[in-house]
């Protein structure tokens, strides 16, 4: 039986490689612009800081999550996403005693266990970023400008920012009590899943994509009006903010966010144009999260965005630049009894950073050119009988079709020439 790759898995090959590694390079870029460090946390923590990070009535811990028992009968869980694992990694290393706030980014696996479609996976991946130690509206908009700045980098335009805030526990709490009365009564037409959302968290009916749950709910109460006096001058500073440095975003009523550890600002990016999945990205503040986690009482806050989204995003804009994979210099070794000096030349050339390969399947001088074209080689070195004893190399520029001879210690000079 042939094995193959795992339900909602993939795997990455040749030349899309070269995509990942663009982006998380402009993330990477972006990230140190900013002020940001990376941070790498284990992919899989106990479940028990899922279970209290995320959310016990959220849909990532009540169905996706890939939990386990390793040989020492522990719950171990692979992580469904990174905030909860940068918390924990903060207390660990109490982190919070040093300078602040704590600015860090991290790219890497997830994993959720949902039902696959167009970009939606099992296992997927995000970058995202999370900061500690403050409650400055100037934050939140710090936040949201390097996800909008790394969307720019990578030369998505047409991205829609949703806003809103959730409030503090405070005006949440008589927010809730507003909701539960507004749904009591239509109860029984919300869909399954919105029936028994609202019994843990009435919050959750409000972000349904089913259309009757909607029409069921409608003139329903906005968080925005019930917010406190501070809560709605945070929000109101961040909405500035955004303003004055151009960041066009939309007022969203509906915007509560998945999870449950949001306070105040909440935000979510979308690319219509991707499909029914279109939210490359979210996030938000979670003031109450660190202290919730056994930590001190310490404000966040911090975005993901998803990875395959960007790149279903990236692959649609009309004129998308493909990856680069020319290679620069083909040495083509026409005699096997010199193999071995081939090496050394191979070597000789990369440690001056100059990319190149040859062939080691014994082709024909002839299969060699062809070899050298297909992997779009600039420049084709011959080494042959003549070349050897006369201490030179023929080198071909594969643009013009000029061919010189250069000599052995000239070599590298020669071939940075036409490469540049
Ligand atoms: P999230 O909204 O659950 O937030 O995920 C962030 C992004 O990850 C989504 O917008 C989406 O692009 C991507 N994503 C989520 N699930 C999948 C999936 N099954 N397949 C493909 N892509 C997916 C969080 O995870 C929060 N930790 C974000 C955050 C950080 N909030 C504060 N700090």
């Amino acid at each position: 039986m042939q094995v193959k790759a795992p339900r909602g898995t993939y795997d990455v090959l040749p030349p899309d490689s070269q995509k990942w590694q663009y982006i998380e390079q402009v993330i990477q870029e972006t990230a140190r612009l900013f002020g940001y460090s990376e941070i790498r946390t284990p992919i899989f923590e106990h479940t028990e800081l899922f279970e209290r990070g995320v959310g016990e009535t959220t849909d990532i811990v009540t169905k996706e999550m890939y939990t386990f028992q390793d040989k020492s009968n522990r719950s171990l869980t692979l992580r469904p996403e990174g905030t909860a694992s940068c918390v924990r990694a903060l207390i660990e290393h109490s982190v919070y005693g040093g300078l602040m706030p704590v600015k860090w980014y991290y790219s890497g696996p997830m994993f959720r266990y949902d039902r696959p479609q167009t970009g939606r996976f099992r296992q997927f991946h995000q970058s995202g970023a999370e900061v500690f130690g403050s409650n400055s509206p100037y934050l939140d908009a710090e936040v949201i400008m390097f996800l909008v700045q790394i969307l720019s980098n990578l030369g998505l335009r047409d991205y829609e920012l949703h806003l809103n805030s959730v409030g503090c526990p405070l005006c949440r709490e008589s927010y809730r009590q507003k909701l539960i009365d507004h749904i009591s009564p239509v109860k029984e037409k919300l869909c399954i899943d919105c029936q028994s959302r609202y019994e843990k968290n009435p919050l959750r009916v409000l972000d349904c994509k089913v259309e009757s749950c909607h029409q069921a709910i409608a003139g329903f109460p906005y968080i925005y009006d019930s917010l406190c006096d501070d809560c709605q001058e945070h929000y109101i500073l961040v909405k500035a903010t955004l303003e004055d440095s151009g960041i066009n975003y939309l007022h969203d009523n509906n915007l509560v966010r998945g999870l449950d550890y949001y306070t105040n600002t909440a935000f979510e990016i979308h690319i219509p144009s991707i499909g029914a999945q279109s939210a490359v990205g979210g996030g938000g503040r979670y003031n109450g999260l660190v202290k919730a986690c056994g930590g001190p009482d310490i404000p966040g806050i911090g975005f993901a965005l998803g990875m395959e989204r960007l790149l279903l995003a990236l692959d649609s804009l009309p004129d998308r630049e493909e990856p680069n994979s020319k290679l620069d210099v083909f040495l083509a070794v026409l005699d096997e009894k010199y193999d071995n000096q081939a090496m050394q030349v191979l070597d000789r050339l990369r440690k001056a950073k100059i990319m190149v390969d040859r062939d080691y399947t014994g082709r024909s001088m002839k299969a060699q050119m062809k070899y050298a074209d297909k992997l779009g080689a600039r420049i084709v070195i011959l080494m042959g009988e003549d070349e050897v004893n006369r201490g030179c190399f023929t080198v071909r520029n594969m643009s013009s079709r000029e061919q010189l001879e250069v000599q052995t210690e000239q070599l590298i000079p020669a071939i940075i020439d036409i490469l540049t």
